[in-house]
């Protein structure tokens, strides 16, 4: 296994419900390490650009005007591993078939209101890292 960086968002539905730490300590507790972390009020245009590859589809306007509806806090996690791990905490997309003990089962309500963004593949990762953090601002240990 390499040691690899993802982008981890808590949405404004985990954050309005004050599970930042448990989320966190899902993180840790599986060997990930925040190495870059922001709280933030995105903006319509940074939530687009965000989420552009789902620009085309039905649920993209309700997930922009979601992701907006609130702060969420962004992270940068490193491990071994650190994409797939992590897309194996968050659970399956919709928390109804999402496995038992995974983020999205114990804290999302609905498949838009899901709780976390991960990063899905490694390009991708470093991509949205690069959104949203300056290289000065990743602190790799
Ligand atoms: P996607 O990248 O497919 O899922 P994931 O977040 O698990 O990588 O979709 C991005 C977000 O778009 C998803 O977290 C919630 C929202 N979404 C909907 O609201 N409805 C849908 O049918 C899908 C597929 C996604």
């Amino acid at each position: 296994m390499t040691i690899e960086r993802t982008l981890s968002i808590v949405k404004p539905d985990a954050v309005a419900k004050n599970v930042i730490g448990k989320i966190y300590d899902r993180f840790e507790s599986a060997g990930l390490k925040v190495v870059a972390a922001k709280m933030k009020q995105l903006s319509r245009a940074e939530a687009e650009g965000f989420y552009a590859v789902h620009a085309a589809r039905p649920f993209f306007n309700d997930l922009v005007n979601f992701m907006i509806s609130g702060p969420v806090m962004i992270q940068a996690l490193e491990g071994e591993g650190a994409i797939l791990k992590n897309r194996d905490l968050m659970g399956a997309t919709n928390p109804k078939e999402a496995a038992v003990g995974t983020i999205r089962a114990d804290f999302a309500d609905s498949i838009d209101a899901n709780a976390v963004h991960g990063s899905d593949s490694a390009e991708n990762a470093a991509i949205e890292i690069a959104y949203f953090f300056a290289s000065s601002e990743v602190y790799s240990r």
